[in-house]
């Protein structure tokens, strides 16, 4: 049995999660990060014996050399992620986003699992009428899909590497994302109470984060009946155009105004629904509904207070 896993960007939205639920799960966890975003996202997992902490760069090649000697699996989550930030940085994206997959590809032996984390987004502008399979090709615009699906098509084409296609994760993470569509809507709606939505009839799909962890460890323990291809991973139930996410949230936050303006442009232009079918015949089923995500950010955001610079 696989038993020692690598997690980089560890402290991240994702991985933060998911290193709780690799340790849960009975799993020896090494998490590695440069610490981006702040420190403190793992302190909740430190009296944990099974779980050790590296803070450095999913760059270094003494560092990964020492720490692969020790894995049976590598879950490389370090990246700069989103269009955003990668286009503020491109060297420091395509060498994070892609070299560093490279290195750690390079390095490690074909009997050291990988899961990689790609982004649905690739799939890009479509109708938002027909689903995406994994069959369908991946057209990224921005620089973050670019990298991301240059990274999976290298790691496919070397022994032991399973590919998830992510959709929008949503859902609490001590090292939570605002900027991610359902966290950021419901975050508007119990905050500002208002939203202006452009392309509202762009479809995109979505899933909740502790079912991406639950899925990594699916492949962890089932690896020889899906290593070799990509997987999209997001909730068949909710294929939904940003005006009918926004809805949903709305029965949630009855006084939540919503308005609709050609305020701006994704730089991916996302509009994709998506079929989950090979990885539910693989054995894996997400099962945390959009409806228990938004009330668990409800809930999240409630805990943040009247927030930093307001009195009220
Ligand atoms: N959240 C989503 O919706 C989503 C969807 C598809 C794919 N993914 C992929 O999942 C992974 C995690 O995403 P996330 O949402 O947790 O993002 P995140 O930005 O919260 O986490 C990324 C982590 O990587 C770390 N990092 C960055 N550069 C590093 C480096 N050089 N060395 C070590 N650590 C470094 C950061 O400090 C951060 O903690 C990424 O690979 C992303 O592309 C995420």
């Amino acid at each position: 049995m696989s038993e020692r896993i690598l997690v980089t960007g560890a402290a991240g939205y994702l991985g933060s999660i998911l290193c709780q639920h690799l340790l849960e799960a009975g799993y020896k966890v090494t998490g590695l990060d440069n610490l981006t975003y702040g420190q403190a996202y793992l302190f909740h997992l430190g009296a944990n014996p099974s779980f050790n902490f590296i803070n450095g760069d999913a760059r270094d090649t003494e560092l990964m050399q020492e720490l692969l000697k020790d894995v049976d699996v590598i879950i490389p989550l370090a990246a700069i992620v989103g269009a955003s930030a990668c286009k503020r940085d491109p060297q420091l994206t395509k060498s994070v986003n892609l070299e560093s997959i490279q290195l750690l590809n390079r390095l490690r032996s074909p009997h050291q699992l990988i899961i990689y984390p790609n982004t649905n987004s690739g799939y890009g502008t479509k109708s938002g009428d027909s689903y995406c399979t994994e069959d369908s090709p991946l057209e990224p615009i921005s620089l973050y899909g670019q990298t991301k699906v240059q990274a999976e098509v290298e790691l496919l084409n070397s022994p032991n590497a399973i590919a998830l296609r992510l959709a929008t994760v949503f859902g609490l993470s001590p090292r939570m994302r605002l900027d991610l569509l359902v966290n950021h809507f419901v975050y508007t709606a119990v905050t500002d109470g208002y939203l202006v939505i452009f392309e509202k009839d762009f479809k995109r799909n979505y899933i909740h984060i502790r079912d991406v962890a639950d899925c990594m460890i699916y492949c962890i323990q089932n690896p020889q009946k899906m290593v070799g291809r990509p997987y999209n991973l997001g909730l068949d139930s909710a294929n939904l155009s940003k005006e009918q996410l926004a809805l949903k949230v709305k029965e949630y936050v009855p006084n939540f105004y919503i308005h609709f303006a050609a305020i701006g442009s994704d730089p991916d232009k996302r509009n994709y629904i998506v079929s989950n079918q090979r990885l539910r015949e693989a054995g894996f089923e997400a099962k945390r509904s959009l409806d228990d995500g938004i009330q668990e950010l409800i809930k999240g955001y409630r805990m943040l207070g009247r927030g930093l610079f307001k009195n009220v």
